[in-house]
């Protein structure tokens, strides 16, 4: 697409095989910006192959040191500079009373949410920083703005996830680089799918119950699109957004509390 927003820029997103991160590559991609995407999952990696062959892809796990370089690799071989990083890679992790969690389920969410947000960045900064340029867009969550009983890890990780993008931003904006977090509210789609399931398990209400839950603490009574989050990341890393910096903003049709 010629004259697109973000026509020739480079842009990295993780775990963008699938999900959220799909419609942000894609929208990205649709906007002419060149786009390449890592994910764990080799089947969701031939999958969008097929579907947007304009999207190059990583096999990686994001939260595995070496696996990140890989990807930068790969990047860099194609694009020397890179405009815009959007660390999208997040786990649900597991759900229950804390004192049923697991110690290796604690720390497989929060290496997936937050290690990775870490490791991606800092592989990231160098280059914006020579740049003078660039953008970061962190997925934090609603459950990064408020308490999520039945989901200590998740929130613990998405509220880190705030703090290191102000904290990133204040450390960025003298070289002109831009970092935003966007807390999106319960998508539509498998996911949401699965963890409606898991809290059903965890706590014996029936399914239905729970997706109500959800969408009566919505003021707009609705679960979020993957593509209300890709507009919104769109939107973030364009010119319109230039004095946008150090934000956690929700798109979550004004969620007051969170169930569990
Ligand atoms: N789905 C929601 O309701 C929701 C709500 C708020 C925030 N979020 C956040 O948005 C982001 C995207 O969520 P989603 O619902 O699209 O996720 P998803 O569960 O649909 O997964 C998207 C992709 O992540 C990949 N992935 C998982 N672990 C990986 C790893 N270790 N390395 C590389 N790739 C990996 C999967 O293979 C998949 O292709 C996450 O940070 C999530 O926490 C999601």
């Amino acid at each position: 697409m010629s004259g697109g927003l973000h026509q020739g820029k480079r842009v990295l997103v993780t775990a963008g095989a699938a999900g959220i991160g799909r419609a942000i590559a894609r929208a990205f991609s649709d906007q002419g910006a060149y786009v390449h995407v890592c994910d764990i999952d080799e089947a969701a990696i031939a999958a969008l192959a097929q579907e947007s062959p304009a999207i190059t892809a990583t096999h990686a796990d994001v939260a595995n040191e070496d696996d990140v370089a890989r990807v930068f690799q790969d990047f860099a071989g194609g694009y020397q500079a890179l405009d815009v990083l959007v660390n999208n890679a997040g786990i649900a992790g597991p759900t229950g009373p804390v004192e049923s969690l697991k110690l290796d389920d604690w720390r497989a969410c929060i290496a997936v949410n937050l290690d990775a947000t870490f490791l991606f960045t800092r592989l990231a900064v160098p280059k914006m920083k020579e740049a003078g340029s660039g953008v970061i867009l962190n997925l934090s969550s609603t459950a990064g703005i408020m308490g999520y009983p039945g989901r200590t890890p998740y929130a613990s990780a998405k509220w880190a996830v705030i703090g290191l993008t102000k904290s990133l931003a204040m450390e960025l904006g003298p070289h002109g680089v831009r970092v935003n977090a966007i807390c999106p509210g319960a998508i539509s789609g498998e996911r949401m799918d699965r963890v409606i399931a898991a809290e059903a398990h965890a706590t014996g209400k029936a399914p239905q119950d729970i997706r109500d839950g959800y969408t009566q603490a919505v003021s707009l009574r609705t679960f979020i699109e993957a593509e209300d989050i890709a507009a919104t990341a769109v939107f973030l890393a364009s010119d319109a957004a230039s004095k946008i910096t150090g934000q956690a903003l929700p798109v979550d049709g004004h969620t007051e509390a969170l169930s569990g």
